[in-house]
């Protein structure tokens, strides 16, 4: 009887070790795309995994299999960081790993070591990654985009499904890119949200390379938190506030328009370094034909609160890059549905070309501006934005949704670019359309096929609209199929009242036409029914700027812009407290043969 009370007593004793996390085992285990895709890369990083201790764990490394053999590849740092929120204090130890000089387009393995001793964490892994290319060899491209999602309560649906797809479509998606707000919040209940948020998903962002850029919920102590997990292109430059990356025939450019609300200082050295990466981009269309933009700002979208009546005039001079040089599609997040929108030129729709029975705008041929896509709904905190407040009536809306979705972006080649919408609970196709650049392919086009948008912009369509914040959007509509108000609004599923194209009640009528922007149109603009025309121009077009607006030479960021201290720089507190962790463990461990020893 004494033995077998013994037993479980040992046993239960032996779980209560086993459960506990121990503190050299690696957690949050996540991969990104380094330098190495960037245009002109600093380093010739191809990816940069990352994993979390609760110890230093000094030792800790990766074991890479390749097919040259296994490589023991050290951490090129062990980050210390700890803060304090309003919910307590926090501390982790953040192990950085470069994977340089590995062959693109291969399949590799790794397993994460936080220590040797089992007893102080078990291995994790392997781990299965592919290794996309930066340079295009005539297969598609695809990434998945989405934004706004947390773990609990509301994100696991789409977390699942991006766990399973990662699973089933592994080797053909090259990114999950998300784009802005994570966790609601990473530093929520003093820090361990965010590691239980990066534990959740380890299921993807160990497999697939986790592509970041901050919303307004990870803007708390200066984005600190949220730039000590990540580290994207660029890190060095510009701590993840603005960064691109190629990836097949697609240029990816991201920025942060969270941090230029907050830090308007910022926007000068932001908005010249975007120049700079457009240009250069717009001038290898060769290369990479597609350009995506991505911020979790949304510069357009049709919620009556919130964002959208007032971002494309706050942003102006970061749309008027996005349009000189040609950009494609720009994703942003932030508001909590799902809208597709037609090209959007200064509020206006822009010139574009469609097929004569195309009644769901499903290919966009050659359009003069980028479109635009919301998609705020991977899994927000709370419900969906409330879709009586959804404008009735924008020009430029195609579709929205509230359910819980992401995006899947397909390049398909130079000429075609898919953008899917797909359901996060079984993954099918809720929305779709290419965009379509007839210049790229070989037979001419045949411009019976395609209904004629160069008439000019009836200014009756105009939907001049007061916001209930006192700003003033007036759209310009050009409705380039014909005069009438938009009947292309196509209502999903979950979304109701959306057919309505009724004016907002607020609307102060059609007259007194403005243009919010102060902006003048450009006078020269390309005629769109000539097919031959290439979209995708090495010369930008001829978009006047803002007369306002200059670009400063200061090129720095805030110098409040913290980076994780090195684990040289420890305190005497912070050793003492992973002395003491130490000690902690040698106790439990004494303690466990002790009790061995007087049971047995
Ligand atoms: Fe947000």
């Amino acid at each position: 009887m004494r033995s077998l009370f013994s037993f479980f007593i040992l046993t239960f004793i032996l779980q209560l070790v086993q459960s506990a996390t121990k503190p050299c085992e690696a957690q949050q285990i996540h991969i990104a795309l380094s330098d190495a895709f960037t245009s002109d890369p600093a380093t010739n990083n191809t990816i940069k995994a990352i994993f979390h201790t609760i110890d230093e764990c000094s030792s800790a490394y990766i074991s890479l299999k390749t097919s040259q053999g296994t490589q023991k590849i050290q951490a090129t740092a062990v980050n210390f960081f700890n803060d304090t929120y309003s919910t307590g204090s926090y501390s982790t130890y953040v192990h950085i790993f470069d994977f340089p000089q590995l062959e693109f387009s291969q399949t590799y393995e790794y397993s994460c070591f936080g220590s040797d001793n089992t007893f102080l964490g078990k291995p994790q892994g392997p781990f299965k990654f592919y290794l996309p290319s930066p340079n295009y060899d005539g297969k598609e491209t695809r990434v998945v985009m989405f934004a706004d999602m947390d773990h609990f309560p509301d994100g696991m649906t789409t977390i699942n499904g991006l766990g399973n797809l990662s699973l089933s479509d592994f080797g053909s998606i090259s990114a999950f890119i998300h784009v802005g707000d994570m966790a609601y919040n990473l530093t929520g209940s003093a820090g361990k949200r965010g590691d239980n948020y990066m534990n959740t998903i380890q299921k993807f962002t160990a497999i697939m390379p986790y592509m970041v850029t901050a919303g307004n919920h990870e803007e708390e102590k200066n984005f600190s938190n949220f730039n000590m997990r990540f580290q994207m292109p660029m890190y060095e430059e510009s701590q993840n506030h603005y960064y691109s990356f190629n990836l097949g025939n697609m240029h990816f450019v991201s920025f942060n328009l969270d941090l230029v609300n907050s830090y308007p200082e910022t926007k000068g050295p932001m908005l010249t370094w975007l120049e700079q990466d457009l240009a250069a981009a717009n001038s290898t269309r060769d290369k990479q034909p597609w350009i995506i933009a991505y911020a979790h700002q949304p510069l357009y979208c049709s919620y009556k609160d919130n964002s959208c009546p007032v971002n494309a005039k706050k942003f102006a001079e970061f749309e008027d890059l996005l349009i000189k040089y040609n950009v494609d599609l720009v994703v942003g997040g932030h508001v909590h549905f799902y809208e597709r929108m037609l090209p959007i030129k200064k509020g206006a729709v822009a010139p574009f070309q469609l097929n004569e029975d195309d009644q769901n705008f499903t290919e966009i041929i050659n359009p003069e501006a980028p479109l635009y896509i919301l998609q705020g709904i991977a899994g927000h905190r709370g419900e969906a934005n409330d879709s009586q407040s959804i404008y009735k009536g924008k020009s430029f809306s195609v579709k929205v949704s509230k359910t819980l979705s992401y995006l899947s972006v397909r390049s398909q080649n130079s000429t075609h670019l898919l953008v899917e919408n797909m359901r996060s609970d079984d993954g099918t196709v809720e929305d779709y359309f290419s965009i379509v650049r007839r210049s790229f392919q070989e037979e001419p086009i045949n411009e019976t096929n395609l209904t004629n948008t160069t008439e000019p912009v009836n200014a009756t369509e105009s939907d001049n609209v007061t916001e209930s914040n006192n700003t003033t959007e007036s759209s310009n509509a050009t409705n380039p199929i014909n005069a009438t108000e938009p009947s292309y609004i196509t209502e999903s599923s979950n979304a109701t009242n959306l057919t309505n194209t009724t004016e907002p009640v607020n609307s102060t009528g059609p007259s007194n036409v403005t243009n919010p922007m102060n902006i003048t149109e450009p006078t020269n603009s390309t005629n769109p029914t000539n097919a031959t025309e290439p979209s995708h121009q090495t010369e930008p077009r001829n978009v006047t700027f803002p007369s306002n607006m200059t670009l400063p030479n200061n090129t720095t960021l805030p110098s409040n812009t913290t980076q994780p201290r090195n684990i040289t720089e420890l305190s005497d507190e912070t050793k003492s407290d992973n002395s003491a962790s130490k000690r902690n463990g040698f106790f439990a461990f004494v303690f466990t043969m002790c009790l061995i020893a007087l049971f047995v």
